[in-house]
């Protein structure tokens, strides 16, 4: 009997050591995501923010247009870019001839050694006032991926949009999650694609406005990813320790609703506001400090959310800049984690100049595998007791 339970340890350990190698335990680098925004005049070239990115081990950036600038200094760099069509374009880029033309001109010159990924067809659409944008939405999409397939090039650069959260009706509980009714239609079709050509669905998430819009019934821990007593949705009984996954998860049910099930969802873009208008409650260093910091050591945990908690939630920071010519509320123009300058708007575990850079953001991650190994060496030694007492 002693020498079954031991052979029944053993085999755990294998699986319990294999666990650990499949998960990249002991691996340092994880992808970090950032957006890099241009709205500024004062903000460095392309060559002092590649090296920015280096330094920090940032190996994805979505940027929001074509620049040739940029795509030329990234080349055979490690950074994998996502690139933007204005949403001044879509109309033009219905037309498959001239999505042809575009993606001969602003894609293909800079292949391979421009790392690009993906292509962000406009920016917010489903949302944006101009509601004739909508209509040219999918038919954009469908032609530019055409033209890639035609290229040989649809396996390596997926195509989709960032939608705002603003097209959901309702988010909370998750398990409600319902797009409005207004974008149903272009909304399927957008699906339709997404899921035959097995793309990514973006969502720009920001819990920030909903503590700033409710701050007396929006638990400024839960927003932040402190510890809180969370929230547990009365349908799935999945407990939610943070805001944006539950958005997240609101996403995926909604898409749900619509009939699609396997569309994967990702976050283009989550942030917090540095500095804010008088009217702009919970807009302060300490807060995006404190939401980026928890935000990446999730992220360098590889997270997935309640529902989908095997498959790493892929998040691109915004931004990489405070932007001083973004329109709008105060707010708008400090989102950065750095300033024009290339110096830390607050530290958040990564920092600037490239030696320090690499020590803290590898000790960030060492914490994070740590607490992870403790978790699942608890999980193991449990399955051990378990086994063991079973036989006695
Ligand atoms: C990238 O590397 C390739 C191969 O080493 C080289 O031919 C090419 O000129 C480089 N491109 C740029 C823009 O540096
Ligand atoms: C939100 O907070 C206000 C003020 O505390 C309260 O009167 C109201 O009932 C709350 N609303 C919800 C939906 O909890």
């Amino acid at each position: 009997m002693a020498m079954l339970i031991s052979v029944r340890i053993c085999i755990l350990h294998v699986l319990f050591l294999s666990y650990l190698s499949c998960h990249g335990i002991g691996r340092g680098v994880v992808a970090l995501g950032i957006n890099y925004g241009q709205v500024g005049n004062n903000l460095p070239p392309p060559e002092k923010v590649l090296a920015l990115l280096s330094s920090l081990q940032v190996t994805k950036a979505r940027i929001y247009d074509t620049n040739p600038n940029v795509l030329s200094t990234f080349a055979n760099s490690s950074v994998d870019l996502v690139v933007t069509v204005e949403n001044n374009m879509l109309a033009r880029l219905a037309d498959p001839q001239e999505a042809l033309r575009w993606v001969g001109t602003h894609i293909t010159p800079y292949l391979p050694a421009t790392r690009i990924s993906g292509i962000a067809v406009g920016n917010e659409v489903l949302t944006d006032p101009d509601q004739s944008l909508a209509c040219n939405l999918v038919p954009a999409m469908r032609s530019i991926h055409g033209a890639l397939v035609q290229l040989g090039l649809d396996s390596y650069i997926h195509v989709s949009t960032p939608n705002s959260l603003a097209v959901l009706a309702e988010s909370y509980p998750p398990s409600a999650g319902v797009f409005k009714a207004a974008v149903y239609g272009v909304m399927s079709q957008f699906l339709e694609f997404l899921s035959t050509t097995r793309s990514p669905f973006w969502i720009n998430a920001y819990p920030y406005y909903a503590y700033k819009d409710d701050p007396a019934n929006v638990s400024l821990d839960y927003v932040l990813f402190n510890p809180n007593p969370g929230t547990v949705d009365p349908y799935t009984n999945l407990k939610y320790d943070n805001m944006l996954y539950a958005q997240v998860d609101a996403v995926i049910f909604a898409i749900a609703r619509m009939g699609y099930g396997g569309i994967e969802v990702r976050v283009s873009e989550t942030g917090w506001p540095s500095k804010g208008d008088a009217d702009e409650l919970g807009a302060t260093i300490e807060n995006a400090e404190i939401y980026n910091k928890n935000l990446m050591s999730r992220q360098l945990g590889n997270q997935g959310t309640p529902l989908r908690p095997n498959q790493r939630l892929d998040v691109f920071v915004f931004a990489l800049f405070n932007e001083d010519m973004k329109p709008g509320p105060t707010s708008e123009r400090n989102y950065g984690l750095f300033q024009p300058d290339g110096t830390m708007a607050y530290n958040v575990g990564i920092s600037g100049s490239s030696s320090a850079a690499t020590s803290s953001i590898t000790s960030l991650a060492t914490k994070v595998i740590t607490r992870t190994e403790e978790f699942w060496s608890l999980i193991y030694w449990m399955f051990v007791f378990l086994l063991s007492s079973n036989f006695n």
